[in-house]
């Protein structure tokens, strides 16, 4: 009954139809695509200016992944993660009182570092290869992209934070795989404690600190065996639950041992996902050489890192990481609108490309525009079947002095087989007009 009505408001229609690439070719027009081969004399980022010199290696395409911010756009997949992660993480942690979160939240660090940030101040080694100019884009010989978001926790431990997540792009010349592009995103977490917040306040509690102890395979030397195992208990615990919270009460973990320069002892976590085991963190008590040379000289402290992409790509079943860059609405329509909370398993989009058309038609009198609506989906998807990847309500409109209320709809066909030819949906379409405007 609903939908003859639907079909009905067929009748009278306009249409226009668009090419994908013409689309494209716009787009690309549009954006201000910065493919400059020359090394700039300055180089201006996130509001600030660096002279470059002979050390200079950013080539174009990493210029071009600098503009885009993915990590603010409201439907990617790795923003939902982001937000997911640091709604749990506020939820679960509060300050005492229960009043306000513990954990600040970094987001707008500069993205250019220098050295001292990237890797003296975490103590990495001076030959060590994350250092080489094949590994790390630099803008002259003392300032580089961030490698990780580690290089924000000195100056901001110094600055007076004690417990705080650090987000944002990093930038590696990595090599070039599924899982591997030269941006990806990381978390970075930071947690100090004094003596009375890892022990508790007692008349008699334990030292972190000992005299004269030697550095061994389980802790630093200046650290105390019980500050070293209750700080590891409360990190391992966190990250736990952070991974139960992601991946599902039940999911398996494992620990592993692991080299970091920043921490001691370091650790990674694994999880058993899909009949593999995965390693999604890296993570450790921080050497507290780091914390001295900020200014911390009475608490200990523990760290940790996680890719973004990586649990991106096993929770919501993507497949490759490029997906995260694209703009095809294939892509973006499944996740637009999701909560970060929201369950979504991403379903493979077609190679091939999209052909747009816009359907606009007046509705039968009397009829409001939601009843319409899943009507109109269902029509769509019977005609077109499996060719309709996307139907979006793009307008409506009432004319309140003549009484008339119209709807536009985009319907974008998509094969899997191979590109649609605009004939070719050009036939459904006239299916659909056929078929509505005949009387039923
Ligand atoms: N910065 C490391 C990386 O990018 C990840 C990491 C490992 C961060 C251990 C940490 C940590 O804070 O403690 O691979």
């Amino acid at each position: 009954m609903l939908s003859r009505r639907l079909l009905r408001g067929f009748g009278i229609l306009k249409y226009e139809a668009r090419f994908l690439s013409t689309a494209v070719k716009k787009e690309a027009e549009n954006e201000k695509v910065v493919f400059e081969k020359k090394r700039p004399e300055v180089f201006e980022l996130d509001g600030r200016k660096h002279k470059t010199d002979d050390v200079w290696n950013l080539s174009p395409a990493v210029r071009h992944l600098l503009n885009r911010r993915i990590l603010r756009e409201q439907s990617n997949p790795l923003n939902l993660l982001k937000q997911r992660i640091i709604n749990y993480v506020h939820q679960t942690y509060r300050k005492a009182g229960n009043r306000s979160p513990l954990f600040t939240i970094c987001e707008n660090e500069p993205r250019i570092v220098t050295n001292f940030q990237n890797f003296d101040s975490l103590l990495t080694p001076e030959n060590h290869v994350s250092r080489r100019p094949s590994d790390t884009y630099y803008i002259n010989s003392n300032e580089c992209l961030r490698a990780h978001t580690s290089a924000h926790q000195h100056s901001l431990m110094k600055q007076g934070l004690d417990a705080f997540l650090v987000i944002g792009d990093v930038y590696r010349r990595d090599e070039v795989d599924r899982t591997h592009y030269p941006c990806f995103h990381q978390i970075e977490g930071v947690r100090l404690y004094s003596k009375d917040e890892l022990f508790g306040k007692s008349e008699n509690p334990a030292e972190i600190f000992s005299k004269n102890e030697e550095r061994n395979k389980e802790k630093q030397g200046v650290h105390t065996y019980d500050a070293v195992r209750v700080a590891e208990i409360q990190l391992k615990e966190f990250l736990e639950n952070l991974c139960d919270e992601l991946f599902g009460k039940d999911c398996q973990k494992r620990w592993i041992d692991a080299y970091f320069p920043f921490t001691h002892p370091s650790f990674e976590l694994e999880v058993f996902y899909n009949g593999q085991w995965l390693e999604v963190l890296g993570c450790g008590i921080m050497e507290q050489e780091i914390l001295e040379s900020a200014g911390v000289r009475d608490k200990i402290g523990w760290a940790f890192g996680i890719g973004l992409e990586r649990i991106a790509m096993v929770l919501y079943g993507i497949p490759d990481i490029r997906l995260f860059w694209s703009k095809d609405s294939g892509f973006v329509s499944q996740f637009a609108g999701k909560t970060p909370e929201d369950e979504v398993k991403y379903k493979e989009i077609s190679a091939h490309p999209q052909v747009i058309f816009d359907v606009s038609f007046f509705l039968p009198e009397n009829v409001q525009f939601n009843d319409m609506t899943s009507d109109v989906y269902d029509v769509i998807r019977t005609i077109g079947g499996e060719l309709v990847e996307q139907v979006k309500l793009t307008d409506e409109f009432e004319n309140k002095k003549k009484g008339k209320k119209s709807q536009t709809y985009r319907i974008v066909y998509r094969s899997h087989e191979k590109a649609l030819t605009k004939d070719e949906v050009n036939f459904y379409y006239g299916r659909m007009i056929t078929i509505s405007s005949t009387p039923c």
